[in-house]
């Protein structure tokens, strides 16, 4: 089963929006695996956006997301990393597609409120860095034959 990380971001958290997210993707018929609320610190932001390293946006963008506690998941389910980004929307809020969650709460590149990985490999990898493996709940629904077809 595929599986993303996602993050409810400092602004998410701060605004309100933790249950917000949460609803959508459960709603969606995912399957929450692993949950916490940590504030990052700065090695962790470092590890995580190091693709990013050396990008003008990138001292931004780790003041940004250390700046107050992150709701950290992780979320799996059939393609799970491509329909979590499409509830997300487009990273620059004024390209999401009406109805995703950074069209409906945001306007800023730096306050887009969700991270969610970006590919089925990222998302492994993500998982592993923010989760240990005891932290990952094995489980199944009574409904998931209803919403997975395998
Ligand atoms: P994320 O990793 O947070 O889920 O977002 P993403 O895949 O949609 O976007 P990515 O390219 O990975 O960028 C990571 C985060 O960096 C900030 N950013 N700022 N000022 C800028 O041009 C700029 N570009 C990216 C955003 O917070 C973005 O989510
Ligand atoms: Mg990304």
């Amino acid at each position: 089963m595929e599986r993303s990380l996602v993050l409810v971001k400092p602004d998410g958290v701060q605004r309100g929006l933790i249950g917000e997210a949460i609803a959508r993707f459960e709603r969606r018929g995912l399957r929450l695996v692993a949950a916490k609320f940590i504030w990052v610190s700065k090695e962790l932001a470092e590890a995580h956006y190091a693709e990013h390293k050396g990008k003008g946006f990138y001292d931004g963008l780790i003041s940004y997301i250390t700046s107050a506690p992150v709701m950290a998941m992780v979320w799996e389910g059939p393609n799970a990393v491509a329909a979590i980004r499409q509830t997300v929307g487009a990273t620059k809020p004024w390209e999401a597609a009406p109805g995703t969650i950074r069209h409906d709460f945001a306007l800023e590149v730096g306050r887009n409120l969700i991270h969610a990985s970006d590919k089925p490999e990222t998302g492994e990898r993500e998982t592993a860095l923010w989760f240990k493996k005891e932290e990952l709940v094995e489980w199944s629904r009574a409904i998931d034959a209803w919403v997975f077809e395998k």
